[in-house]
Order: structure tokens, then C-alpha cells, then sequence
């Protein structure tokens, strides 16, 4: 079988709104064969409640692509397993489409190159953030017209990794964008404009000491954290166990905080803060470098 891995993402980085994006080592793995028929193999998250036939995401995004490359196929054999939690906001559903067009594609000779895959994962996603560093990894810099993604990729220097806070709750992208206002004022949109240049500035120069500010906007923070309960809360305790600065993962409801490598007992400290807060897991991951592989 031939078998692709693709990492989660985290996509706007507070003020990169549909724009900036990371990626992280959490990976699904998605195995792929021709098969007469339909037959998926679900392990992890979804396992039980995702679906086994044509409905599938990861099956769905295979045919497409071996269709727009105007191949044919009997059927499909997908094994799945899936390791980023579901509705989330650290990419399931970029992985999911990108684990299946890349495996498809694989499949049936790679005819489309990585470039056309990426913008019909963005087409089908919906935005450029989550699909651009689960193709490339690292840390992207999108801008997505609708058609094609203009994307720039830098490596995630080795020196940070993120403390990623999952919720056991989910919070799906579209309830999470219906909270936001349809226009914000000139004033909050230039400052969002410099937090986010000042972001890409502190994450290639290693002045980590602007990422706090890097990571404030002014365009979904502080209108999805109602939904987000405990929100202010871990940005505050965060802090003050010394992280670089806080933002919410994509549309939520996951938060990250990026630390630097050397503050080796933020884990520890943090987990004593967030005894009371049971809904709430904290793991570290280190950045991932590498994006969608063939294995
Ligand atoms: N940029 C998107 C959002 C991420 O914040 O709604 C989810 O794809």
C-alpha cells in the first residue's frame, strides 16, 4: 500500500487571519490501494463515528483528484489514522483532503504536481492557512485569490515548540466565523496589518520578545473567545509560566503558546494551573519542517 503522512496545522497565529500558518509534529497517515469497491479502515479519532463509504472526506478527496487527473479506478482501500483531533482547529479536515489527494494522486502515477493539489485542497478547504504548511510544513505565508495559493515557507526555527491546550469540546470553523463582525475600522485593520508583519519579523530575525505582540489582532480573537470559555484565563497563566505569547489554534476552540525549548519545566508548571480545568489537555509538540509525505 502506498501511505502518506500529513501533519496538523495551525493556521492564522492570532493576527494572520486566513493568511499565516503552521505546522506541527501530530500527523495522520493515510494508506491507500485499489480495491473492487469501497472499503475504510478507521483508526483513532473518528473511529467511531466517521464514515466508512463514499460519504468520507479522505475517499472523497482521492476521487477528485484521480478524477481531475482523468484517471480511473476500481474502487479504493483507505486505512486511516488519525492522530489530530477532530473540529479542533488544528487542521483535521486540511489533512484528511490533503491525505487523500496526495495518496490518490501517488496512486495513480502523480500527475498533478504539488502546486495544483495545494489549490484544490484550498478550494475545497475553503482557506489557504491550514492546507499551504500541511503541504510545505514549517511556517507559511499565504495569500489565496480564490484559485491559486501564493505561498512562502519558512523553517520554524529549532529553538521553540508549542504547548498546544486541546479542549474536549468542539467548535466547528463555521459557528466560529459566524461570530465575527462583516467590517472592523480602518484603525483596528492597520493594527492588525503591523502585529502580523511583526510576527513574520519576530519568528525570522529570533526576537522572540515581539512575538506577544506578533500575536494580537484585531479581526477574531476577541469575538470567537466568547465561545471559548478559560480563553484569557491560559494566555494568563501561560505568560506567566514564560511563554513567548498566546494565540488561538485556527478557529479554535484549541489554544497554543509558544515557548522557547529552554523553559523545560513549562509543562509541569502549567499542568498544576490547569488541575481545576479538567476539559483541558496540554501537550508540547516540536514544529514540523517537513509537510505532506510520501512514506
Ligand atoms: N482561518 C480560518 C478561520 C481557519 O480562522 O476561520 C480555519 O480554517
Amino acid at each position: 500500500m502506498i501511505k502518506v503522512r500529513v501533519p496538523a496545522t495551525s493556521a492564522n497565529m492570532g493576527p494572520g487571519f486566513d493568511c499565516l500558518g503552521v505546522a506541527i509534529q501530530l500527523y495522520n497517515y493515510v494508506s491507500i490501494e485499489e480495491y473492487d469497491g469501497v472499503k475504510i479502515d478507521i483508526i483513532g479519532d473518528g473511529e467511531d463515528f466517521l464514515p466508512k463509504d463514499e460519504r468520507n472526506l479522505v475517499y472523497q478527496s482521492a476521487m477528485e483528484i484521480i478524477s481531475r487527473a482523468d484517471k480511473t479506478v476500481k474502487g479504493l482501500h483507505l486505512i486511516l489514522e488519525n492522530n489530530i483531533p477532530i473540529t479542533r482547529g488544528l487542521g483535521s479536515s486540511s489533512a484528511s483532503i490533503l491525505g487523500g489527494m496526495i495518496a490518490g494522486n501517488t496512486l495513480v502515477g502523480s500527475p498533478l504536481t504539488m502546486q495544483e493539489i495545494l489549490d484544490i485542497a484550498a478550494e475545497k478547504e475553503g482557506h489557504a492557512d491550514n492546507v499551504s504548511p500541511a503541504v510545505f510544513g514549517g511556517f507559511t505565508v499565504n495569500s489565496y485569490n480564490g484559485k491559486t495559493v501564493n505561498s512562502l515557507k519558512f523553517p520554524v526555527p529549532e529553538d521553540i515548540c508549542f504547548a498546544v491546550f486541546k479542549p474536549a469540546f468542539f467548535l466547528k470553523t463555521k459557528k466560529s466565523r459566524s461570530v465575527l463582525p462583516n467590517t472592523v475600522s480602518h484603525h483596528s485593520a492597520a493594527t492588525n496589518t503591523g502585529n502580523a508583519a511583526m510576527l513574520v519579523g519576530a519568528l525570522l530575525t529570533g526576537k522572540y520578545e515581539f512575538l506577544k505582540i506578533g500575536f494580537s489582532d484585531e479581526l477574531h480573537q476577541k469575538f470567537r473567545k466568547k465561545l471559548i470559555p478559560d480563553m484569557d484565563y491560559i494566555f494568563r497563566v501561560s505568560e506567566k509560566h514564560g511563554a513567548l505569547g498566546s494565540y488561538l489554534s485556527g478557529a479554535g476552540p484549541t489554544i497554543i503558546s509558544v515557548i522557547s525549548k529552554e523553559n523545560v519545566s513549562f509543562l509541569e508548571n502549567i499542568k498544576k494551573d490547569m488541575e481545576k480545568y479538567k476539559k483541558w489537555q496540554v501537550d508540547v509538540y516540536e514544529p514540523d519542517n517537513d509537510g505532506a509525505v510520501i512514506l
